[in-house]
C-alpha cells in the first residue's frame, strides 16, 4: 500500500487585519508599500480565546462534512504546532478527544514551523507504508499572533493564523503506471539559524523574563523576550542558500526535472522571498504558485491552503506532479514530490 493524500481544508479566524490598519498604525509604511513587498493584504488573527486546537478542530470538522472519511475510521492523528494550546498534553490529545476520534487512534504533537507540513507527510507516508495505520489525519495549526508585539511591523505584516487538515489514505497503486503519490523526501535542518526566529523567554530555559524590559531595533520596531523575533535579513539568505540546493536533490533523487513538475508550491513566506526563489531556481512563472495575499505567512499551513486553493481553481488537476518545498525557522527545511489525484481537495 502506499500514502496518498486524499483531502485538504483549511479554516482561518473571522478577524482581519488589513494593511490599511497596519499602515494607520506604522505611519511610514504605506498599504501599497507592504502589499508590493509582502504580497500580502490581509492577515487573519485568532481571538485572544481562540487557540490551536479551536483552529484544528474546525478545519477538521470541515473536512469529516465533505465525507470523505469517517471519524471512526482515522487511525493516527500529527498535529504540528508552535503554539500548543497547553505545554501538557498535546493539542493532538485535545483534537482527538474534541473530534471524537476513536481511543484506538494514535496521536502526537510535533514542534515545526514553516517545514512542518512537509515533514509530517513524510511522517504519514511512514506510518501508512509500513503498516502503522491507515488514514492519517495531518493537521497543521499556529497562532503565532499570540507570541506578537503589537509595535512589531516587522512580523505583523508577514505572520497570518490558521489551520489546514490534511487527509492521508494508504492506497493501492499500479506501479507500473504511476509514480508514488507522495516522495522521496530530502530533510535538512541548520540549528545554527535557531536564533534568528525565535521566542525566547517562555520555555523551560527561561521560564519568565528575567529583564521585563521592552527592546527597540534601529527601525523602531519594539518587543519584549516573551515576543517573536525575527531577523529577515538572515533568514533570506538561508533561504536562498538551501531551497535551490534542496531543490536540486530532489530532481536528482527522482530523476526529474523542472520540465517533469507541474505545479511548484514552496512555503509562501512573503512575496519578496519567493520572487527571489523563483528567479535564482528559473522556474517558469506560470508553474510556481504564490497564494499569500489573503491569508498572509501562516507558517506550517502556508502549502496545505495553496495546493487545496490551487485544486479549488483548477490550476490544479489530477495525475499532476506538484514539487512541495517548506522552509523556516530552526533552520529547518524539507521537500517532496506530490502525485495529485482526484479527491485531493
Ligand atoms: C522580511 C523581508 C521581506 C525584509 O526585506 P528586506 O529587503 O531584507 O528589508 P530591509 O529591512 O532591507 O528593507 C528594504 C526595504 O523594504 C521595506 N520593508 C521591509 N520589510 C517590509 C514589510 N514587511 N512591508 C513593507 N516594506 C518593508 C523597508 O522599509 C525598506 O524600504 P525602503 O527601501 O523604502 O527604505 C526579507 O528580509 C525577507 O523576506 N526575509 C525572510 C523572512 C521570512 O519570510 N520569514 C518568514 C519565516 S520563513
Amino acid at each position: 500500500m502506499k500514502a496518498s493524500i486524499a483531502a485538504i481544508t483549511y479554516r482561518l479566524p473571522e478577524a482581519v487585519l488589513s494593511n490599511d490598519e497596519l499602515a494607520a498604525r506604522f505611519s511610514d509604511w504605506s498599504p501599497e508599500k507592504i502589499q508590493e513587498k509582502t504580497g500580502i493584504t490581509e492577515r487573519h488573527i485568532a481571538r485572544r480565546d481562540e487557540c490551536a486546537s479551536d483552529l484544528a478542530v474546525e478545519a477538521c470538522q470541515k473536512l469529516f462534512e465533505s465525507n470523505i472519511c469517517r471519524r471512526e475510521d482515522i487511525d493516527y492523528l500529527l498535529l504540528c504546532t508552535q503554539t500548543p494550546d497547553y505545554f501538557l498534553p498535546t493539542t493532538a490529545c485535545v483534537v482527538q478527544d474534541r473530534l471524537g476520534l476513536p481511543t484506538a487512534c494514535g496521536a502526537l504533537d510535533f514542534n515545526l514551523g514553516c517545514s512542518g507540513f512537509v515533514y509530517g507527510l513524510g511522517l504519514a507516508k511512514g506510518l501508512v507504508e509500513t503498516g502503522q495505520a491507515k488514514n492519517v489525519l495531518l493537521v497543521t495549526a499556529e497562532t503565532y499572533s499570540k507570541f506578537i508585539h503589537e509595535n512589531d511591523r516587522s512580523v505583523r505584516t508577514i505572520f497570518g493564523d490558521g489551520a489546514a487538515a490534511t487527509l492521508i489514505q494508504a492506497v493501492q497503486i499500479d506501479e507500473e503506471i504511476s509514480d508514488e503519490p507522495i516522495g522521496p523526501f530530502i530533510y535538512g535542518t541548520d540549528g545554527r539559524g535557531a536564533k534568528n526566529l525565535i521566542v525566547p523567554v517562555g520555555g523551560m530555559r527561561e521560564r519568565v523574563a528575567s529583564d521585563s524590559g521592552m527592546q527597540a531595533d534601529a527601525f523602531g520596531n519594539e518587543r519584549t523576550s516573551a515576543n517573536i523575533y525575527m531577523n529577515g535579513g538572515e533568514i533570506f539568505s538561508f533561504t536562498l542558500r538551501a531551497v535551490p540546493k534542496a531543490v536540486d536533490q530532489l530532481l536528482e533523487k527522482t530523476g526529474l526535472d523542472l520540465d517533469d513538475v507541474d505545479l511548484v508550491v514552496f512555503h509562501q513566506a512573503n512575496r519578496y522571498m519567493l520572487d527571489h526563489l523563483q528567479k535564482k531556481i528559473k522556474i517558469p512563472e506560470d508553474k510556481f504558485v504564490i497564494a499569500m495575499e489573503q491569508v498572509g505567512n501562516t507558517v506550517s499551513s502556508t502549502i496545505p491552503i495553496a495546493l487545496s486553493d490551487a485544486a479549488a481553481s483548477g490550476r490544479l488537476k489530477d495525475g499532476q506532479r506538484v514539487m512541495v518545498v517548506g522552509f523556516g525557522v530552526g533552520y529547518s527545511w524539507a521537500a517532496t514530490i506530490i502525485r495529485w489525484r482526484m479527491g485531493c481537495q
